[in-house]
């Protein structure tokens, strides 16, 4: 498919309007890191939609008044974000023609903590293409459920790169993958559920908050810094040949595989940030000594606990429902969450 197809119809009639909607965030076992022009990923991704963690929307749409966004988190009015959103309507024109006759009111709250460091890009901007779908349905006429998902997807890319795998359950990937049938670099595509082996369909995610607060450096300024990244190259290839092990430990149900792979994948990221120039790191202290200890309880007992970090210092805490999860969890209690600065745990599971 190409961008063409996402072109909005240019008979519509608008008129006053709420719609709400919510949207879970996700977290990526291949990541995303480094981009092209238009939000095209420098290569493909797989991630996991969570369940708990949420972004719950909704848009009051004033037809025909003045352009303008006001936009609330959480009750508190927060005029960044409007001015965000502001630019993020001005540049998806082309495919909701209707976007910029109206005024908008957009009311927001996560289920998680706002500090936690969790992305509430994904599912924040995940939850707004679905009520944009919404009032395009209501202005233009419907379309298919299949067709307004993809647009929906293909609308939160361009809002938030990761938030166009948000609107799948499942796993769910994003770019262009030989591997994976249908995937695009325009919208997520969801992993057919039947190549999954049933030891994925039932994981945990615990977040671990290690360090609460604004990151020193933004997803966005990270992703370009690997414009120049003299790794950039070997790490979009290596993402790419990761589909090919993944998508054979999926199918198998390999525990041990999958693990080295998702925990490769995290370090990799890590790793291409301390190479940017200028370099950064955004692990703590807590975060090494969280993965220390887990790599210590895993010799110790073979447990299957694992971890994946995203663009920040959080740990994201892996492992599946298997009849082992109690000594797992028991073990999170006692020896990980002394590492985090408010006993800070986000308990969450896959959302399938
Ligand atoms: C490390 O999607 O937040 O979480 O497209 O600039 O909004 P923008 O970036 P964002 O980047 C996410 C990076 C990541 C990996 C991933 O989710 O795949």
């Amino acid at each position: 498919m190409t961008t063409q197809e996402f072109l909005g119809k240019q008979n519509f009639t608008i008129n006053n309007q709420t719609v709400s909607e919510s949207c879970p965030s996700n977290i990526a076992l291949i990541k995303y890191w480094g981009k092209y022009a238009d939000q095209i990923p420098a290569n493909p991704s797989i991630s996991f939609t969570l369940n708990h963690c949420k972004t719950n929307t909704s848009i009051e749409f004033f037809a025909n008044e003045a352009f303008s966004v006001q936009t609330f988190l959480a009750g508190n009015e927060e005029t960044k974000f409007a001015e965000k959103i502001e630019k993020y309507f001005k540049n998806i024109e082309q495919y909701l023609p209707w976007i910029l006759k109206g005024k908008y009111i957009i009311r927001t709250e996560n289920t998680f903590p706002h500090s936690s460091g969790i992305a509430s890009s994904a599912s924040g901007f995940g939850a707004i293409a679905k009520c944009l779908m919404k009032l395009d349905e209501t202005f233009s006429g419907k379309s298919s459920e299949e067709e307004s998902l993809r647009k929906a997807s293909f609308l939160a890319r361009l809002g938030s790169g990761s938030a166009c795998r948000s609107l799948y359950n499942g796993l769910v990937v994003w770019g262009e993958s030989d591997e994976v049938q249908g995937s695009s670099d325009l919208f997520a595509v969801k992993y057919p559920d039947n190549e999954i082996h049933e030891i994925f369909k039932n994981f945990n995610d615990w977040v671990l908050l290690i360090h609460e607060g604004q990151k020193s450096v933004s997803s966005t300024v990270g992703h370009g810094l690997m414009n120049t990244n003299p790794y950039a190259e070997r790490r979009f290839q290596e993402a790419r040949e990761n589909f090919v092990p993944m998508k054979g430990i999926l199918k198998n149900g390999n525990l041990e595989e999958f693990i080295k792979l998702v925990e490769h994948e995290a370090l990799t990221l890590h790793a291409m940030m301390m190479m940017s120039d200028p370099a950064f790191i955004l692990m703590k202290t807590g975060t090494l000594e969280v993965i220390n200890k887990i790599w210590d309880f895993r010799k110790e007992t073979g447990l299957p606990l694992f971890f994946t970090l995203d663009a920040g210092a959080n740990v994201h805490l892996l492992f599946p429902n298997n009849g082992t999860e109690d000594k797992i969890k028991a073990f999170i209690e006692t020896e990980l969450l002394q590492h985090t600065q408010k006993n800070g745990v986000v308990k969450d599971v896959m959302r399938f």
